[in-house]
């Protein structure tokens, strides 16, 4: 008996499957053409040429290869799944979705359709829906750990960080070189504010694949917006590193336990040893910006008497973290408008749990300095009129209420400089809520925009740093802030300036 039709298609089908494995795209689709010429009903001979065609990336006669197998057996499900995928692959959803659904309804245990469905959903931002098919996809076959990743992804698009990140360590768990899901996995730690682990996930990744770009982003973005830009150049600052210092060597004695909150580099730490501490605690929020403390006090000349400790100040204990009530308490955690780092959070809580009755405290006090202001480059930055022979003037509604300003900033003064609050660091009632009116002379006539702002600290008596408009460089800025409608102002009038604040918040207005 000779070779049949059915037994040639048969044997042609096994090369097909060769060739693709061998990645041999134009024989295979040869192979697979010679299969359904030798046994044109036969639906699996479609559904092959169908895929060889679907791997060389021709979805549309992919497409009609499967057609074609469905017109022999409507009831075949891998044809469906595989009709489905080419319409996924052209971008038309909405068919792949009804062609899948086919074949899941012919065959529900069809673990590709589900990952399919799944992937339909997700494109179709159905994340849900995504993420039903690959928990029914992995319950048919759990040991398909790529539906994990999958799943991951789904979670990770819709928000639920934590789930991506319970389903990207399951994956990472067998397959722990993926440097794709380790960066995926970095991502949906930062957003889940696990910094350290996202860190050590873009590391690896990293360590595996030098020179990721996606890699390199999400460690140097993640470093980035834990250490913000100003850290630098403030430590650049002579004036303000030099105030410091001699503030401290004035309020620092040899009996002294200092307790520092936010170590930063460590400068005011080591200034504080330098100056004869017995012994200083620091604190620092930031662990990466702890760990580059640490390892720069430890190979300085005050190793001994200096312990980093990498914790925000209100989770301190005494005994636990410092060994004792501190002497003295040094910061520098001033935003520029004063409270927005949480000087006063800090420094309350420091103040009710951290020291000893009567400590002194570097800087000792600070106002929140205010000017009335107007001038062409206000103007400039607050107000529209026509544009292009366009009236735009309504547009200035949308103003921002506040922003920081260059540091040498032109302005006109329309009244004194003004301490419009005054904060003492020992007294606990100077740091406390405040809803209050402050009523400004006029000193000059002009249009005013409302109220340009500067920190002035005593950092110990006599010591004093400024960062006023017209006179320093300082890493501080400026903030202005505007009040919702511009005035006409003549000397002699009063404007009301309305302060509020609560904990790390400011809002600032005319009233
Ligand atoms: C403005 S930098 C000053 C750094 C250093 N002390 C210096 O003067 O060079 C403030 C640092 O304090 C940290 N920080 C702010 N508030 C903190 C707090 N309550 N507890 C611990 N660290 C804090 C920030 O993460 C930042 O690194």
């Amino acid at each position: 008996m000779g070779e049949t039709p059915a037994d040639r298609a048969r044997a042609l089908l096994v090369e097909v499957q060769r060739h693709l494995a061998a990645g041999r795209l134009d024989a295979a689709e040869a192979a697979a053409r010679q299969a359904a010429t030798a046994a044109p009903g036969v639906a699996e001979c479609h559904n092959a040429l169908g895929v060889a065609l679907r791997v060389a990336e021709r979805f549309d006669e992919a497409a009609g290869a499967y057609a074609a197998a469905l017109a022999i057996d409507p009831a075949n499900a891998r044809a469906h799944n595989n009709l489905g995928d080419v319409h996924r692959l052209r971008g038309d959803h909405a068919a792949a979705v009804a062609a899948i659904r086919q074949a899941l309804a012919l065959d529900p245990g069809h673990v590709e359709a589900w990952r399919n469905l799944a992937l339909c959903h997700h494109a179709l931002e159905e994340h849900e829906a995504a993420a039903e098919a690959l928990r029914r996809a992995l319950a048919l076959a759990p040991g398909q750990v790529q539906l994990h990743y999958a799943l991951g992804k789904v979670e990770h698009d819709r928000g639920a960080h934590a789930a991506a990140v319970a389903a990207y360590r399951v994956f990472l768990a067998s397959v722990p070189d993926h440097v794709e899901a380790l960066v995926d996995l970095g991502m949906a730690l930062v957003e889940l504010g696990a910094d350290g682990e996202a860190i050590a996930a873009f590391e690896r990744a990293l360590a595996l694949r030098p020179g990721d770009a996606a890699a390199e982003f999400g460690l140097r973005e993640t470093i980035a917006r834990l250490t913000p830009p100003w850290h630098i150049p403030m430590m650049n600052e002579p004036q303000r590193n030099l105030a410091y210092r001699e503030a401290i060597r004035a309020v620092v004695g040899p009996d002294d336990h200092v307790l520092e909150i936010g170590t930063g580099a460590g400068l005011l730490a080591l200034l504080s040893a330098e100056a004869g501490a017995r012994r200083v605690t620091t604190c620092e929020m930031v662990d990466v910006v702890a760990a580059e403390a640490r390892s720069i006090v430890a190979r300085s000349r005050y190793a001994d008497r200096v312990a980093v400790v990498g914790k925000r100040s209100t989770a301190l204990q005494v005994g636990v973290d410092l060994p004792e009530k501190a002497d003295v308490l040094v910061s520098e955690i001033l935003a520029d408008d004063f409270v927005g780092e949480g000087v006063l959070t800090s420094l309350v809580d420091a103040r009710r749990r951290l020291l000893k009755p009567g400590a002194r405290m570097v800087p000792a006090r600070g106002d929140f300095m205010g000017v009335l202001v107007g001038g062409a480059y206000l103007e400039y930055l607050l107000e529209l009129g026509e544009v292009c022979g366009f009236d735009m003037a309504s547009f200035a509604r949308l103003r921002p209420w506040r922003q920081a300003v260059p540091q040498r900033i032109d302005y006109d003064a329309l009244s004194d400089d003004l301490a419009l609050i005054g904060y003492d660091f020992a007294d606990l009632d100077s740091m406390q809520p405040i809803d209050r009116t402050v009523p400004v002379t006029v000193t000059r006539a002009g249009r005013c925009y409302g109220v340009l702002q500067w920190i002035r600290l005593e950092l110990a008596p006599g010591v004093t740093y400024e960062n006023h408009p017209r006179s320093t460089e300082s890493v501080w800025n400026k903030v202005l802030y505007a009040f919702p409608e511009p005035r006409d102002v003549r000397p002699g009038d009063v404007v009301d300036v309305r302060l509020w604040q609560r904990g790390d918040y400011l809002y600032l207005t005319g009233a």
